[in-house]
């Protein structure tokens, strides 16, 4: 078999972050977004992998190369606007005819469990194509999904961001399974056509295209957590599930005596902790600084950072960025290189005091200095 994984697309809901990054490349427990499915894809055997990309391309292919790196082959596709996600399909057909079967996996989704039952089922199944559906109960959260309805074990109806969710909606994830042929949606005079919002879709366009054609179109459904990464809250929220999962202890950094550390760490190469608490789960990179800092659960600290005289927790910080004198950091997403900086006197530092600061989502290359 082999795979499709989608890294055009806008990235809007998560600008500022994307004005400088394809939102693929963010990353989530210190690791690039887009590794979470090629990994998966690998461990459940498919390594002959094709990826959209857009015209961020080089920032994509400078990490994955030609995949070897991650023990995959790596084809790229190149997409010139976002038009969608059947779009995407439609453009790889060069690629992905001579599979008998393939999948689809959105490059910004990340769940718990990998999707290794789902290809072995896949692969010697009867049905034409089949979705990866989540239960969520959060009828406002489906708004913003594709939803499908099932009735004896074929989805029978589906739909793209409905603005009034059925209870028996569920949600549609973003791991799709397909034979050839799906391409026929895409030609002669039945061949879908763009939606409203000017996009190929894939509940609303190719599965709908699917099952009106009498394809046997099924579902698995996905039982751990699932995140669509498309929010910054979904992001910290990613963060925190990947850290969750994390159990173990690592040291290849140096932590003074002056320092506690509690719970899981990950401690990178060149990095120092001087007089400072970690309740882990926590993740730091390389070449970092902490110094009379708190770092609180569920944090993930990039290469090079350096936070001096703060607390965070809940948090994000990308490669390169710096904190200093920040009390109270949360549910934060620090961008690449940004440096954060107040001036506190050295009578309220005395004090144990220091400003109030609770949630910051800064783009990458900022200078914020508070005084
Ligand atoms: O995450 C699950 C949801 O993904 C499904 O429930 C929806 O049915 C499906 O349409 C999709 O909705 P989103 O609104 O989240 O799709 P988004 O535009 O964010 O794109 C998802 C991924 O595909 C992301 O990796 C960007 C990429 N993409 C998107 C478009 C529209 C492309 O590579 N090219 C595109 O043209």
């Amino acid at each position: 078999m082999k795979a499709l994984i989608t890294a055009g697309g806008r990235g809007t809901r998560l600008r500022p972050l994307t004005h400088s990054n394809n939102k693929h490349l963010l990353p989530i427990a210190n690791k690039p977004m887009i590794l979470y499915p090629i990994e998966h894809l690998r461990d459940a055997g498919i390594t002959d992998i094709g990826i959209i990309v857009n015209e961020t391309r080089s920032e994509i292919e400078g990490l994955l190369g030609d995949g070897s790196k991650y023990g995959v082959k790596i084809t790229y596709i190149f997409q010139d606007k976002p038009l969608g996600l059947g779009h995407c399909l439609k453009i790889s057909e060069g690629f992905l005819r001579d599979a008998d079967r393939f999948v689809m996996y959105l490059g910004d989704n990340i769940l718990a469990k990998g999707i290794k039952e789902f290809v072995d089922d896949f692969k010697n199944s009867s049905n034409n194509a089949c979705m990866t559906l989540v239960d969520i109960k959060d009828r406002e959260r489906l708004k913003s999904l594709g939803v499908a309805e099932i009735k004896d074990g074929r989805i029978v109806a589906t739909e793209e961001k409905p603005q009034d969710p059925k209870p028996n909606h569920l949600a549609a994830s973003g791991i799709y399974f397909f034979d050839g042929n799906v391409f026929k949606a895409f030609n002669g005079d039945g061949a879908i056509k763009p939606s409203a919002r000017g996009e190929l879709e894939i509940t609303s366009g190719v599965f709908r295209y699917l099952i009106e054609h009498d394809y046997k179109v099924g579902y698995y459904n996905i039982t751990g957590w699932w995140k669509d990464t498309g929010k910054m809250d979904d992001l910290i929220d990613a963060n925190r599930l990947v850290l969750d999962k994390f159990d173990g202890f690592k040291n290849e950094g140096t932590i003074s005596s002056t320092s506690e550390v509690e719970g899981d760490l990950l401690l990178g190469k060149g990095s120092v902790v001087e007089k400072s608490q970690i309740l882990g789960p926590v993740v730091i990179g390389e070449n970092v600084v902490i110094k009379n800092s708190r770092i609180g659960a569920y944090t993930a600290i990039g290469n090079n950072c350096v936070i001096e005289d703060s607390e965070i927790e809940n948090s994000i910080l990308m490669e390169g960025a710096g904190l200093t004198n920040l009390k109270n950091v949360t549910g934060s997403l620090i961008g690449f290189n940004a440096k954060i900086n107040k001036f506190v006197s050295k009578e309220i530092k005395k004090n144990g005091g220091g400003p109030d600061v609770s949630r910051i989502i800064v783009g990458d290359d900022s200078v914020i200095s508070l005084a």
